[in-house]
C-alpha cells in the first residue's frame, strides 16, 4: 500500500506564495518516482485557489479542520461538507495545536471524525504525548487515552503520531521511540477495531525533514508522515516524498 505524504501549511500560505509552492510541488511530482501518496492541507484561504492546480498533478487537497455539525449557526466554522464541496480529500483533526487553542477535547475530535467520515472526508486524527507526559513516563497511557477517546466506533481514516515536544522542535523523536509508539498504536487499534485495525494508516509527525524521512519511513507501522514546516516549499517537501516506500 502506497505511503501518504501530508503536508500541514498551519496558518502559512498567501495567495502569491500558495499559487506558486502548489505550482512548485506540483512541476515536481511530474518527476517523482516514490509513488506516494502526497496530499497539501493549505489554509481554509487557499483551498478553492489551489485545489485545482494540486488535482492536475495528483495531488490531493486536505483541511486542517471541521466542523462537527453539518451546518447551522456556528459563526466562524466550515463544515465537512462544505469542504467535500471543494474537493477536499482529506481532513486533520484534533492536532495538537488546536487541542492547545481552542480547547479540543477527545470527545469533539471524535464527533469531528464521524462528520468528516459522513461528508466523505478521511480524517487524518492526531495524536501524541506533551513534554511533561513524556518526562513522567505516562506517553502510552496518554495515546492510547486519546485513541480511545478521539476515534469513533467503525473508524477509517488515518491516525497521525505527534509527540507534541517534537513538532517544529527540529529534531524527530527517535526511530526506537517512533518504532514503539506506533507498534503501541497499531496493537490499541487491533485491540479497539479488531482485523480492521491492521490496515488503518498511522503516520508519524514531528520535524520530519529531507534528512530523517528516509530513516523514519521505513520503520514497521508507519504509513506515511505528517509534515509542517518542510512542506512550506517544494524543495525541502520533495525529498521527503521522494523518500517514501
Ligand atoms: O502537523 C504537522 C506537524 O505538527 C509537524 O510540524 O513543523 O514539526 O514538521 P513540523
Amino acid at each position: 500500500m502506497k505511503q501518504i505524504i501530508v503536508g500541514n501549511w498551519k496558518m502559512h500560505g498567501m495567495t502569491a506564495d500558495a499559487a506558486k509552492v502548489a505550482g512548485d510541488i506540483g512541476a515536481a511530482m511530474s518527476e517523482d518516482v516514490s509513488g506516494a501518496q502526497v496530499v497539501v492541507c493549505p489554509p481554509f484561504t487557499q483551498l478553492a485557489l489551489i485545489g485545482p492546480k494540486l488535482r492536475e498533478h495528483g495531488i490531493a487537497l486536505g483541511a486542517q479542520d471541521c466542523h462537527q455539525d453539518p451546518c447551522g449557526a456556528h459563526t466562524g466554522d466550515i463544515a465537512a461538507s462544505m469542504l467535500r464541496d471543494l474537493g477536499v480529500e482529506y481532513v486533520i483533526l484534533g492536532h495538537s495545536e488546536r487541542r492547545r487553542d481552542h480547547n479540543e477535547l477527545d470527545e469533539i475530535v471524535r464527533e469531528k471524525a464521524v462528520a468528516a467520515a459522513a461528508a466523505g472526508l478521511t480524517p487524518i486524527v492526531c495524536v501524541g504525548e506533551n513534554a511533561d507526559q513524556r518526562a513522567a513516563g505516562d506517553s502510552q497511557e496518554t495515546v492510547g487515552w486519546q485513541i480511545q477517546g478521539s476515534l469513533p466506533q467503525g473508524f477509517t481514516g488515518i491516525v497521525a503520531y505527534e509527540p507534541v515536544w517534537a513538532i517544529g522542535s527540529g529534531t524527530a523523536a527517535s526511530q526506537q521511540d517512533i518504532a514503539d509508539m506506533t507498534l503501541f498504536i497499531r496493537e490499541e487499534l487491533v485491540r479497539q477495531f479488531g482485523d480492521a485495525g491492521k490496515t488503518i494508516k498511522i503516520l508519524y509527525g514531528g520535524s520530519v525533514n529531507g534528512r530523517n524521512a528516509a530513516d523514519i519511513l521505513p520503520i514497521a507501522n508507519v504509513g506515511g508522515a505528517l509534515v509542517g514546516n518542510a512542506s512550506l516549499a517544494a524543495d525541502t517537501f520533495m525529498p521527503i516524498v521522494r523518500a517514501a516506500v
